[in-house]
């Protein structure tokens, strides 16, 4: 008898350009495990009666994007060490019975998409993380731990740099930058975008200053999104210019290592979506 399928899917808004359905059904096909993987388009003020919804038809799991990250952290009745790091949860696992256990795989994903698929080392570069929301709360901890030398956060609205930069209590090593200064202090050899501004379609105002002869520069972003910072990045000549493809498929490979206990192998995924892109 074939077993029904695991029941899957992943919540934002907006939502229907999502790539993890199509990323989560080709993993299930190579790792022949039968599941269902759905986009579910989910404002914040609905997405926790969505989600018990989702949970009573027999949900077994979910990821949670953009603006849903924080909410869904609040949801969980547990949560990994690295989600209660950084407050924000992009992993939902059913706990047996009920509840979730919240799990945040941004991190591993683009540290491993970074030094595995780009061959980039980390350690000892000087790292400014340009925005301080989900996004940013999302990684900021795991670009730590691969052994970064300085993280100087800059956002718009200091406060939320001020409190990330709180939240990560390394004062030491994590500095906070007025946004409007940025083209006086210096440069950077490592910059990551961790804005929306690219996901909104609003422009973002950056001097070329900031980008060090030989600079990584890395858009969380993939597609449209990026491609505003992409080419503000190879006109400031960037040794480095990625996009944030790559951390999408290895965070989603995160994921569906925690629901099926294998983690699938993301080369020929991400060849695949890498070449509908560029058709795009
Ligand atoms: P996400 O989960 O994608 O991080 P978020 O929590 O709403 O979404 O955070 C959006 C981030 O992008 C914030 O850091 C925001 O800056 P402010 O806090 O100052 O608003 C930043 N952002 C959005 N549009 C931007 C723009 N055009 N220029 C610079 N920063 C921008």
């Amino acid at each position: 008898m074939r077993e029904s399928p695991q029941r899957h899917a992943v919540f934002g808004h907006p939502i229907s350009h999502s790539l993890s359905p199509a990323i989560h059904h080709r993993f299930g096909q190579q790792s022949g495990i039968a599941l269902s993987y759905e986009a579910i388009d989910a404002p914040p003020e609905t997405f926790a009666t969505q989600l018990d919804d989702f949970r009573h038809a027999g949900g077994s799991g979910a990821n949670v994007t953009l603006p849903l990250k924080t909410l869904a952290f609040e949801r969980c009745a547990q949560v990994s060490d690295y989600a209660a790091r950084s407050g924000v949860v992009n992993t939902l696992e059913a706990l047996p019975g009920s509840g979730w256990r919240g799990h945040n795989t941004d991190g591993t994903g683009l540290i491993v998409d970074l030094t595995e698929r780009h061959r980039q080392d980390l350690r000892e570069r000087d790292l400014l993380l340009l925005g301080a929301g989900g996004a940013a709360q999302g990684v900021a901890f795991a670009l730590l731990d691969a052994g970064v030398r300085s993280l100087t956060i800059a956002n718009r609205h200091a406060e939320r740099a001020d409190a990330l930069a709180d939240r990560i209590g390394q004062p030491g090593r994590v500095h906070v930058r007025y946004w409007n200064d940025l083209a006086t202090l210096g440069s950077w050899d490592f910059i990551i975008n961790a804005t929306s501004a690219g996901v909104q379609g609003t422009a973002i105002d950056l001097p070329f200053a900031i980008v060090a002869p030989r600079a990584l520069c890395y858009d969380l972003s993939y597609g449209r999104a990026a491609t505003a910072f992409l080419a503000w990045a190879r006109t400031a000549k960037a040794a480095h210019v990625f996009d944030g493809l790559g951390m999408l498929v290895e965070q989603a490979a995160e994921a569906f290592a925690i629901w099926h206990g294998v983690r699938p192998d993301t080369e020929a995924v991400h060849a695949e979506l890498r070449e509908r892109l560029d058709a795009a």
